[in-house]
C-alpha cells in the first residue's frame, strides 16, 4: 500500500494541544478513505533546546528529510525569549524552512459565514473574503546578515534584507499559478518607493507577469495594502509579498477570518513536500489551558491533504466538518460571541472529527 509518511513536531506551548487535534483528524481519514499513514514525532523549538541543547536537532532534520511531508505545531515561550540567537526556538523555525528549502508559504485567509459576527470587523465589509497571502519564506531580512558593532553613539545592531532575482522569479510563478486557479487576480505588494529589494521585486515581478496574461497584477505598496486589507478585503484574490511584509500582513488577514485560530498554511518548495503549520503561535497566554483553537491545524491537515498528496476528497471531507461544526454553533473562545458558550480544544477536535464523513 501507499504509506504516506508524516513528521509530526508539536513543539512549545498550544503546539501539542493543536498538533494532537490533528492527528485525530489524520487517524479518521485513515478509517474512512482507507489512506495509510505513518507519523514520527520529532523534538523542536524550546523543548528541544531543553532535552537536547538546540532548537532544531539534526535527528529531526532526518526525520523532516525522510518524510513525504510535515505537520508542525509552534514553537517558542517566555522561558527561551532572551536566549542567545542560537538558542532559540524560533531559529529553529528559520533553520527548518531553510534546510528544507521551503521558500513559499501559503496562507489562505477565508470568511466562513457563520463567522462574520465573530471578526472584529464589520460583517458587510468582510462579506466574500477570499484571499491567499502568498509569503517569500527563505530570504529577506530575516535571512540577512546580522550583527552588532560598537558606534560613538553606543551600540548598533544591523539587520540586512537581500533579494535576487532568482528568489523573486520562483515565488512570483508559484504566485501567478495560484492566481490563475482562482479569480486571477494578483497583487504584489512591496515598498518600492524607498526599498531597492522592492525596486529588484517590482521589475522582476513585472517581467515574469509577461507569462501569464490572463492574471491581472497590480502592485500596492505595503502600507497602502496593509489598510486596503481593512477596507475592501473582498477585493483581494492572490497577495504575493517577501517574507516580512507577508508575515505581518497575514497576521491582520488572519482577523478577516475571526480569530488567528483559524488561519493555516502550506510550506512549498519546488517538489510536492509541504510543512504544514497554524500561522498563529504558541499562545503561551493560553497554553496548558486546552482552550486553544485547533482548527487552523485541522485546516493545515486539509492543505497537506491538497497539496502534497492530492487526497482532494479528504480535504473537503475536513474542510466539510470544520464547516458543519461552526454552522451548528460550536465556537471555541477566540472566535466565541459569547465567551460563555465557548467549548475548549478537545470538544472541538473531537466535533469535527466526528463530522467527517466519505
Ligand atoms: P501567538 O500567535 O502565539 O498569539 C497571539 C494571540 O493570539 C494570543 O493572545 C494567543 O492566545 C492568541 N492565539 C493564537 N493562537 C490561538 C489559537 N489557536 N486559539 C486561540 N487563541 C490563539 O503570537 P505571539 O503571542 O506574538 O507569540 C507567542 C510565541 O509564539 C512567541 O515565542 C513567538 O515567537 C512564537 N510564534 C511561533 C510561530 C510558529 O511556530 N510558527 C508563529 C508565531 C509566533
Ligand atoms: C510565523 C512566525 C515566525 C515568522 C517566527 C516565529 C519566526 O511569526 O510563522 O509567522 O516570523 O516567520
Ligand atoms: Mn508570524
Amino acid at each position: 500500500a501507499d504509506v504516506k509518511k508524516i513528521a509530526v513536531i508539536a513543539g512549545d506551548g498550544i503546539g501539542p494541544e493543536v498538533v494532537a487535534e490533528a492527528e485525530k483528524v489524520l487517524k479518521r481519514t485513515e478509517e474512512l478513505f482507507g489512506y495509510q499513514f505513518e507519523t514520527e514525532h520529532a523534538l523542536f523549538g524550546g523543548i528541544a533546546i531543553d532535552e537536547k541543547g538546540t532548537p532544531l536537532p539534526e535527528e529531526t532534520l532526518k526525520v523532516c528529510q525522510s518524510a513525504d511531508a510535515v505537520l508542525l505545531g509552534a514553537v517558542g515561550g517566555p522561558k527561551w525569549d532572551n536566549n542567545s540567537k542560537e538558542l532559540r526556538p524560533e531559529t529553529g523555525l528559520l533553520g527548518i524552512r531553510k534546510a528544507l528549502g521551503l521558500f513559499s508559504n501559503i496562507r489562505p485567509a477565508f470568511i466562513f459565514d457563520c463567522l462574520k459576527e465573530a471578526s472584529t470587523l464589520k460583517p458587510e465589509v468582510l462579506e466574500g473574503t477570499d484571499l491567499i497571502v502568498v509569503r517569500e519564506l527563505t530570504g529577506g531580512i530575516y535571512f540577512g546578515e546580522k550583527f552588532r558593532r560598537e558606534t560613538a553613539n553606543g551600540q548598533e545592531a544591523v539587520d540586512t534584507c537581500a533579494y535576487n532575482v532568482t528568489e523573486i522569479e520562483r515565488i512570483a510563478r508559484q504566485a501567478f499559478e495560484i492566481a490563475q486557479t482562482r479569480r486571477k487576480k494578483l497583487a504584489s505588494v512591496d515598498k518600492a518607493n524607498v526599498l531597492e529589494t522592492s525596486r529588484l521585486w517590482r521589475e522582476t515581478v513585472n517581467r515574469i507577469a509577461a507569462d501569464y496574461p490572463d492574471v491581472e497584477l497590480e502592485h500596492v505598496l505595503v502600507d497602502n495594502c496593509a489598510m486596503q486589507l481593512l477596507r475592501r478585503p473582498s477585493s483581494f484574490d492572490v497577495i504575493v509579498t517577501e517574507n516580512m511584509f507577508g508575515d505581518i500582513l497575514s497576521d491582520e488577514a488572519a482577523m478577516l477570518t475571526g480569530s488567528i485560530g483559524m488561519l493555516a498554511s502550506a510550506s512549498l518548495g519546488e517538489g510536492a513536500f509541504g510543512l504544514y503549520e497554524p500561522v498563529h503561535g504558541s499562545a503561551p497566554d493560553i497554553a496548558g489551558q486546552g482552550i486553544s483553537n485547533p482548527i487552523a491545524t485541522i485546516l493545515s491537515v486539509a492543505l497537506m491533504f491538497r497539496l502534497t498528496f492530492g487526497y482532494h476528497e479528504a480535504a473537503d471531507s475536513i474542510e466539510r466538518a470544520v464547516k458543519e461544526v461552526l454552522d451548528a454553533g460550536h465556537r471555541t473562545g477566540d472566535i466565541a460571541v459569547d465567551k460563555s458558550t465557548a467549548i475548549g480544544t478537545l470538544a472541538m477536535g473531537q466535533l469535527i472529527v466526528d463530522a467527517m464523513r466519505k
